[in-house]
Parts: structure tokens; sequence; C-alpha cells
């Protein structure tokens, strides 16, 4: 098991990809904190693991509240008795154009993807030097690696995370702490039509899924587990000398 006895905190872990890796880790043996700002949905994860033999620790916060994200992680790691792996995963696509940009929702868009990404990365190094190192994975995108011509918020936040990966993993190294970063192509997940469906209209999100998969050599979605396993590859000792690395998970897009 790649992550036997590691104590893992994965953020927006209730949905989608979150999920797909909390259901991997506890496979691979980690001990896991699920945070997430659906209180229900963590309900029905913590059922859901416990169904398949397993015990997890839940909390419940809004990650775009600088308070919330670093109390939520600290609670986390005092949960779990201690922290080795953070994959801080917390994102949201934000506002679709730049002309009367809505400032709020500008700033949410920045708090969730970056700044919560930053307080995570800040609080978890602290109990991860107590252990001797640990592996913090952040979640960007291929909008992260090549500009989105539809989400332009998106895409600077996600530009950020590829930065704060390789700035701290620079940082961290002599703490044997490893700082990485996923970049997944359209995923398929509740997410997928934020960026897909914007209007509305769910012809219009049909359009702009097959436009986006024509792109696409491999020409399909991004599935959950696919993401997590190259967190969990990226979170386990197998990746013991892989850091500052922006690693897609696209089918190729990226590749052109
Ligand atoms: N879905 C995609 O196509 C795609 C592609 C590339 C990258 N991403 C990135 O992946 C991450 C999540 O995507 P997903 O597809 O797994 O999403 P998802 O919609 O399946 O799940 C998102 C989770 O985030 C939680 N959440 C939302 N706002 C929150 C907040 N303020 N505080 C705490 N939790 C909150 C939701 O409750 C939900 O459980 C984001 O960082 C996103 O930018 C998504």
């Amino acid at each position: 098991m790649r992550l036997a006895d590691k104590l893992v905190i994965v953020t927006a872990a209730a949905s989608g990809m979150g999920r797909a890796g909390v259901d991997l880790f506890l496979r691979e043996g980690a001990r896991v904190a699920a945070i997430d700002i659906n209180a229900e949905a963590l309900a029905a994860l913590a059922d859901d693991a416990k169904a398949k033999g397993h015990t997890i620790a839940t909390i419940q916060a809004d990650l775009s509240q600088p308070e919330q994200m670093r109390s939520s992680i600290n609670d986390a790691a005092a949960a779990l008795g201690g922290l080795d792996v953070l994959w801080a995963h917390a994102g949201i696509p934000g506002p679709a154009g730049i002309e009367d940009l809505d400032l709020a929702a500008y700033d949410q868009a920045i708090a969730l993807n970056v700044t919560s990404a930053a307080l995570g990365a800040g609080e978890a190094i602290k109990h991860m030097r107590k252990r001797g190192g640990g592996a913090i994975v952040f979640t960007s995108s291929i909008s992260g690696l090549m500009g989105s011509m539809f989400s332009p918020i998106y895409s600077t936040a996600k530009f950020a995370v590829v930065g704060l990966t390789k700035s701290l993993a620079q940082t961290f190294a002599p703490d044997n702490v490893r700082v990485n970063v996923v970049c997944p192509g359209l995923a398929d997940t509740p997410m997928k039509i934020g960026f897909t469906g914007r209007s509305g209209d769910p012809q219009e999100a049909e359009a702009n899924q097959a436009r986006l998969l024509a792109s696409v050599p491999m020409g399909r979605l991004c599935r959950p587990e696919e993401a997590a396993h190259a967190v969990l590859w990226l979170a386990s000792d197998d990746a013991s000398f892989v850091t500052g690395v922006a690693l897609p998970v696209d089918g190729g897009f990226t590749a052109r």
C-alpha cells in the first residue's frame, strides 16, 4: 500500500476528484481527514467510508474564509494526530469575462483557488516539520498551464497556484517537504458545467464540451479517479525525488 499509515488531509473532499482521492487514499492505507463546505456531502462521504470499513475525520469549513482555512487544517491535523500529506484541492471557476468584472466573484475565485492554497501550505508545513517531512499537492488545471480563452480569472488563479508550487518546492526542500501540483483537463465532475455551461443553456454546454474535447488528443474527459491516481503518486514515496512539478492529467491537451 502506497500510503500505509500516512496522515492525509484532502480539501474540497466531498465531491468529484477530491472524493475519488479520499476513496483511493483509504484503499492505499492512509488515515484521512476530509474538509469541505458541504456538511451533508461530508456525512455521506463518512458513511460510505464506514461501509467500506474505514473511519474518516470530517470538518465542515468555508475555505474561502482565511480563518476557517487555517483552523480547519489545524483541526484536521489534530484529529489525525499529525500530518504527512495535504491535497489542497479547493477551487472554483470564477467569473467568465473581464469587462465589467464582478469584483466580489473575482475575490472569491482568488480566495478559494489561491489564498486557501497558500494558507493551507503555511499551516501544513508546521505539522509536517514535526514528522520529519511530508508532501503537499495542489490542484491547478490545464488553464494554469495555457491561457484559457473563456476564463481569464480562473487562468490567473491557476497560474498562481503553479507559481506557488515552484516557489514552495524550493523553500520547503530543506524540511523534506515536497510540493507538486496536478493540472487536470476538463473533468467529469459537477464542476464541469461551471466551465462549459456558464450561459445556463444545456445545448451550449454540450457544444462547448465537444469543442474542448476536439482539442484533447485522447478525446475524452478526465475521470475523477485519474486525477486522484496522479495525486497518489505525487504524495507517495514513489515520487521521493519529485518536487516543484506541475503534472498535466489531460489526455495530451497541453502537449500541443
Ligand atoms: N472539474 C473540472 O473540469 C476541473 C478541471 C481542472 C481542475 N479542476 C479543479 O479541481 C478542483 C475541484 O474540482 P472537482 O471537479 O473535483 O469539483 P466538484 O464540483 O466535484 O467538487 C468541488 C467540492 O468543493 C467544495 N467546495 C466548494 N466551495 C467550497 C468552499 N468555499 N469551501 C470548501 N469547500 C468548497 C464543494 O462542496 C464540492 O464538494 C478545483 O480546484 C478546480 O479548479 C476542476
